[in-house]
């Protein structure tokens, strides 16, 4: 296989349909992404049988236009990749499908993509463009609404980091709700909206951080493991405790059905009682997932951090990692917002090393829910 290689890459794992075109595993020729959240927002939450239906519905123009971004045609693309798993079956089933399709009816190599592999590569990506490599061996954390898992990353052969393949370990991972979902159920809670993790992450700036005070999660065996249902009930107790935050609640309620969801048109309608409730959660939640990244990364000797998914773009959690990681003299890495939540550049990054590595897979591709990646 020829080392130059520009593949297309597909991602319909949970409610974002995506296409994207990469060179080389480094270079981001587009990225179309197509979000559902308007389908899924008076729900609260993803609905999977609506999120399977807009991919079908998406997923022909999304390509189209990753392609015509590009500058590319179907026939110039040397691979294509597609999100075999984890993620929401019927999801997966749309881009699984219509990717082995593509491939057949163009006569080109096919890879399957880990969805948290790509989570990984997306820093990668993206550290290079800004032309910086990061060095291994790493610990990931990858942090969304699906998934809050610790990873170590190494490279065993030699070469750019880009083309050769990683090897993971994982060091912990959530035991109950993955820290987004904590961020939606807040949300949810406290009449916020859907998502809730940008609207907290704008609101919690305004709060006192020291308001309330959340205990550790009592955890025994792997200290790298992570909790977030003990903080979300707590948040809930505390409601409870205290009917007028229920009351204030109430108007925001009415002000999302109107249509008001932005931070600034809820920010008029939360009290100093709540934002001190939201800085206090979020200020918990974040120095949770630092203290345990970076106890991870000393432990495992790492050269870097890499942190991915939705939750990566919150800003107290950047902040609060760049700080600490400095301190100890570690170099972390981001995606940009764009690629911090789901995207298919990660994924056609991802298949560039195993398209390398001849690492193909035939008509018998299947979508898998579940997928571990190590
Ligand atoms: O990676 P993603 O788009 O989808 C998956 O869950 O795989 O992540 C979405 C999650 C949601 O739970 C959302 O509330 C959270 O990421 N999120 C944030 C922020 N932006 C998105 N959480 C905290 N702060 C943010 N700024
Ligand atoms: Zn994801």
């Amino acid at each position: 296989m020829p080392r130059d290689a520009r593949i297309l890459g597909i991602e319909s794992s949970c409610d974002e349909t995506a296409a994207a075109v990469v060179g080389n595993g480094r270079t981001i020729l587009s990225s179309v992404v197509a979000s559902q959240i308007d389908v899924h927002r008076k729900y609260g939450g993803v609905v999977p049988e609506l999120a399977s239906r807009e991919h079908l519905r998406r997923i022909v123009p999304v390509v189209r236009e990753a392609l015509d971004q590009s500058g590319l045609t179907l026939a110039d693309v040397d691979a294509i990749a597609v999100t075999r798993g984890p993620g929401l079956i019927g999801s997966l089933l749309v881009g699984v499908t219509f990717g082995k399709a593509l491939a057949q009816a163009k006569a080109k190599p096919l890879i399957a993509v880990n969805h948290l592999e790509g989570h990984v590569r997306a820093v990668v990506v993206e550290a290079l463009g800004a032309g910086q490599a990061p060095e291994l061996p790493a610990v990931c954390l990858i942090v969304s609404g699906g998934h809050t898992v610790l990873y170590s990353v190494e490279q065993d052969e030699p070469g750019a980091i880009e083309a050769a393949p990683f090897r993971y370990a994982r060091i912990g991972q959530t035991r109950d709700d993955a820290a987004g979902e904590a961020y939606d159920k807040v949300a949810k809670m406290l009449a916020l909206g859907y998502p809730g993790g940008p609207v907290i992450d704008k609101l919690a700036a305004q709060g006192d951080p020291s308001a309330v005070h959340f205990g550790e999660p009592h955890m025994k065996g792997n200290p790298y493991d992570f909790s977030f249902s003990g903080i979300k009930t707590a948040v809930l107790y505390h409601l409870r405790a205290h009917p007028e935050l229920e009351l204030e609640s109430r108007t925001r309620q009415a002000a999302l059905e109107q249509g008001k969801r932005r931070a600034a048109e809820l920010l008029p309608l939360c009290g100093p009682h709540t934002l001190g409730l939201l800085a206090s959660f979020q200020r918990a939640v974040v120095t949770n997932l630092v203290a345990k990244t970076l106890a991870a990364a000393q432990q495992w000797a790492a050269r870097s951090v890499l942190v991915s998914g939705g939750v990566a773009a919150n800003r107290e959690l950047r902040e609060t990692f760049a700080a600490e990681a400095k301190r100890r003299g570690l170099a972390v890495f981001f995606p940009s917002l764009a690629l911090s939540t789901d995207n298919a550049a990660m994924i056609a990054a991802a298949a560039y090393p195993r398209l390398l590595a001849g690492e193909l897979t035939g008509d018998d591709l299947n979508a898998e829910a579940v997928l571990p990646l190590a």
